[in-house]
């Protein structure tokens, strides 16, 4: 029985954990505000709230009742288990709500059918704690496609919203956002209710016990919705388990079912990566990234999976269980072939460990897409490098995705790269032997000679950000 709470009422249902949110709001509960787009997490128009318990913003100890933008597409009813579930209905009172407003005042909306999805992920932006400047909400919209109007209007909205939010109080802000007719009263007594919805599922050992796993279901959802839907489905996504980032001597170490938003969000992660939210905007979109989880992207085994190959520039480790024993190994050793994994049938992901680089190592990741934002990469790379003041480099570990069938650590280069002095005439080497142990295929996303030039620009952009130095970029590029 999977329980939770829709808009203003309570569910309890028994319909499969697999099937999805959305089509549990428009044909079992008939809420039609839901629009149903492209049912692949691209266009936004069947964006919901999700609010669930976080220990956010970073250093508060108690929960907090967090609200986030999720495509219901591709959300499994069973990720819905003791969470209040929030679509344009719920947010609905007797007059338009000021994010209603902002759109009609701004000729937000014209033939309307993306409307919805926008009032709802803006309406995410104004009741988070977190956020309130007009930049958080533009990016609050990243995943909501308009083909009407041309944004700007908007924007216009957008901009109007977060100039209310100015009056916004730092505490008691569900009471001021009642008041203010933001969302609807009976949200004040939301905390209390899913309180006593809460079961002791959520701690229970993860196995995997031929069920189905399902993280956030952004991968396996839009691959096999009808065969999620008919299968009996294993919940990992709110594990606590296989929650939780923190770093363990030098070892910084990630739950399997860490979102990409909670890794964005971490003060750990941001502490070690300071580039972090240029690498993350890059990562689909803000309902994809509260959604998909660490280890849904290992497991997929695209070639091109953002976080895989992330981590792969990592030299990360995995920690596999079946439940009883675990077993470490590197992540680079997972792949084996097109989507063959060193991993039994009962085992699972538990942890993801990499050693926190040293303060002296430079980390950069890259990734060249056909559209800059919400798209899939073409090639993508990883890069730490720690060099020594005379240049040698002490230790270094590369990725590429796109270039191979799998998910690819580079090893030839970096066997060849470790001790060598970072100069033109090296670097041009390391660039021929990359391209010896890559084999891209001529796909959509280019052609297998542009894909080998854009992998040697990405190297470049990696030994730049390392060195800093423009002159070794044009020798690297003039003698190559
Ligand atoms: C619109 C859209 C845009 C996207 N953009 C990007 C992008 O820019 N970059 C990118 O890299 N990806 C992107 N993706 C792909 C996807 O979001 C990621 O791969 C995501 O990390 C998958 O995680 P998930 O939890 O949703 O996986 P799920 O779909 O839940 O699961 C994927 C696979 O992992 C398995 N699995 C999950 N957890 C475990 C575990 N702990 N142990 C063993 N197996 C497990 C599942 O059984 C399944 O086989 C996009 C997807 C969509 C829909
Ligand atoms: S229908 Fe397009 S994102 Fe869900
Ligand atoms: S108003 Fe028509 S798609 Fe946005």
């Amino acid at each position: 029985m999977i329980q939770f709470i829709l808009n203003n009422q309570t569910i309890k249902t028994s319909l499969p954990s697999g099937s999805t949110v959305l089509d549990f709001v428009r044909y079992h509960k008939r809420l039609m505000g839901t629009k149903i787009g492209c049912r692949e997490g691209d266009c936004g128009a069947c964006n919901i709230l999700v609010g669930s318990f976080e220990n956010l913003p970073a250093g508060r100890q108690e929960e907090t009742l967090v609200y986030r933008s999720m495509t219901s597409c591709l959300m499994p009813l069973g990720n819905a288990q003791g969470k209040h579930i929030v679509t344009v209905e719920g947010i609905n009172g007797k007059e338009l709500s000021p994010v209603q407003q902002a759109m009609v005042d701004t000729n937000g909306t014209q033939c309307g059918f993306c409307t919805l999805g926008f009032v709802m992920s803006l309406t995410g932006f104004v009741i988070n704690e977190t956020t309130t400047s007009y930049n958080d909400a533009i990016r609050s919209i990243d995943g909501n496609i308009c083909r009407c109007t041309g944004y700007k209007s908007i924007e216009r909205a957008a901009k109007i919203l977060s100039d209310k939010l100015a009056e916004k109080p730092g505490t008691s802000t569900t009471q001021w956002l009642v008041k203010n007719n933001f969302i609807p009263g009976y949200f004040l007594k939301i905390k209390e209710r899913l309180l006593q919805l809460r079961t002791e599922s959520e701690k229970d050992k993860p196995r995997a016990n031929g069920k189905l796993i399902l993280g956030g279901g952004t991968d396996l959802i839009v691959q096999q919705h009808s065969q999620v839907k008919r299968s009996a489905t294993d919940h990992f996504f709110d594990n606590e388990n296989l929650k939780g980032i923190a770093l363990e001597g030098n070892k910084c170490v990630i739950g399997a079912s860490v979102t990409v938003t909670e890794f964005a969000e971490s003060p750990v992660i941001q502490n070690i990566f300071p580039y972090l939210e240029k690498y993350i905007k890059l990562v689909s979109s803000t309902p994809i990234r509260n959604m998909a989880t660490m280890a849904g992207n290992l497991v997929n085994a695209s070639p091109i999976g953002d976080m895989t190959i992330f981590f792969l520039g990592l030299n990360a480790e995995i920690v596999l269980s079946n439940g009883e024993n675990r077993r470490i190994i590197f992540l680079k050793d997972f792949y084996k072939g097109y989507k063959q994994l060193d991993k039994e049938s009962n085992e699972f992901i538990e942890k993801i460990v990499f050693t926190k680089p040293s303060a002296a190592a430079v980390f950069n990741f890259e990734k060249v897409c056909k559209r800059t934002w919400l798209d899939i990469a073409s090639v993508n790379s990883a890069c730490l490098i720690e060099a020594d003041k005379n240049s040698i480099i002490k230790s270094i570990h590369l990725s590429a995705g796109g270039v191979a069938p799998y998910p690819k650590y580079l090893s030839n280069t970096v066997a060849f790269l470790k001790g060598k002095k970072i100069d033109p005439g090296t670097l041009r080497e390391a660039i021929q032997i990359m391209n010896d142990e890559i084999a891209p295929i001529s796909d959509a996303r280019g052609t297998k000679e542009y894909k080998t030039l854009l992998l040697r620009q990405l190297f470049i952009a990696h030994i730049n950000e390392t060195t800093n130095s423009r002159e070794l970029t044009k020798q690297i590029l003039l003698g190559a």
